[in-house]
């Protein structure tokens, strides 16, 4: 198959982390005699730096001309004196709306060889941590409209949350769907008692729980949520959630995998055409160090020739090159654990393509 991928390196550490995943992408294709054809995207605080703004209209059609996106991560101090509207995390968003990406798929799930950098206690690790956060992605408050004004000789600031019944109806059918292919069990994540933005999320979910009987349904509250995630998190098969709850959970949810640096993800919309990007940041700390963990990248590859490209045995030969690339010890430094070896971002490539 011949597939076209727009690359976003981005910024701090993107471009060292989507490096090696296109080393491995590479050693996919010529394995499995695949094509794949990379055109370069600029987005974020690069994309500022050359052209004025985080995603121009032209990058954004680059990418929806594509089969597929792979991005690195976008973001960094040396942008925070920009104004709102036109910072480095604009262009991911824009880059969101702008292809239609409503459903964002986050796995959490506890490699066994990082059991040791889990910060639970192990009588809890031990009965296994194996969930997806399903985070709706372009609505709510991220998308409503946001205003700092003069009110009383003060300044008041004011962010839109809103959410519509279609809106929440076809993010609650991926939560769904997704249970269904995994172990049928969905927990739906809201602030029902506060919110009537949750009031109307949770109406419609019981309104598909109906549609779904095989599935196991329930209502958490996102506080309750926070705290259950660390408390027992093996009893979350999916949990389905609105876009800043999602961000905020799928961040705790990595912690407690161990390393932020392993978690991919993908952005889904209608089409098969979607955004693949590891959850965590762009860590300008360590930018430009060749000591960043490629594995949420390479992972995000993985993903995307399973759901993007319909290519599961290639993305189950990147899986268990990672599986192995871990048992044979090789950690960088956000996961370093005694008794293994401390790699580069590049030798965790070449240790990974070793085992392809
Ligand atoms: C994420 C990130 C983004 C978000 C930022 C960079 C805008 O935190 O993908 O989780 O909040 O969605
Ligand atoms: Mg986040």
């Amino acid at each position: 198959m011949e597939k076209t991928i727009a690359v976003i390196r981005g910024d701090g550490i993107g471009p060292e982390i989507v490096d090696q995943a296109i080393r491995v992408l590479d050693k996919v294709a010529e394995k499995f005699n695949h094509t794949f054809i990379y055109g370069d995207v600029d987005m974020g605080g690069n994309a500022i730096d050359k052209w004025g703004e985080p995603l121009p209209e032209a990058m954004l059609q680059k990418c929806l001309a594509s089969d597929s996106v792979l991005l690195g991560a976008v973001g960094g101090p040396k942008w925070d004196g920009v104004p709102a509207a036109k910072r480095p995390e604009k262009g991911l968003l824009a880059l969101r709306a702008g292809m239609g990406l409503f459903s964002n798929n986050r796995p959490a799930k506890l490699w066994p060889q990082l059991a040791g950098a889990c910060p639970l206690k192990p009588s809890i690790v031990e009965k296994g941590i194996d969930f997806i956060v399903v985070r709706e992605l372009i609505g709510g408050v991220y998308f409503g409209e946001h205003s700092t004004a003069e009110v009383d000789g003060e300044k008041k600031a004011t962010d839109i949350m809103a959410y519509s019944e279609h809106e929440i109806e076809r993010i609650g059918r991926i939560g769904f769907e997704t249970a269904r292919k995994r172990r049928n069990k969905l927990t739906s994540v809201d602030k029902a008692n506060v919110l009537d933005t949750s009031r109307l999320w949770r109406a419609v979910m019981h309104r598909l729980a109906a549609e779904y009987p095989d599935v196991e349904y329930s209502d958490m509250l996102v506080d309750n949520c926070a705290m259950q995630i660390v408390k027992d998190p093996s009893q979350f098969d999916v949990i389905v959630t609105e876009n800043l709850f999602g961000d905020i959970l799928s961040d705790e949810a990595s912690m407690i995998t161990g390393s932020i640096g392993m978690i991919p993800s993908s952005s889904l919309g209608e089409t098969s055409c979607g955004l693949y990007e590891p959850i965590h940041g762009s860590a300008p700390d360590i930018a430009g160090q060749n000591k960043a963990n490629p594995i949420g990248t390479i992972l995000s590859a993985a993903m995307m020739c399973r759901y993007s490209f319909d290519m599961p045995a290639e993305a189950d030969a990147i899986e268990a090159a990672v599986q192995k690339a871990l048992d044979a010890g090789f950690r960088t430094g956000d996961m370093m654990a005694e008794g293994c070896q401390l790699v580069s971002c590049s030798e965790m490539g070449d240790a990974i393509l070793s085992f392809l």
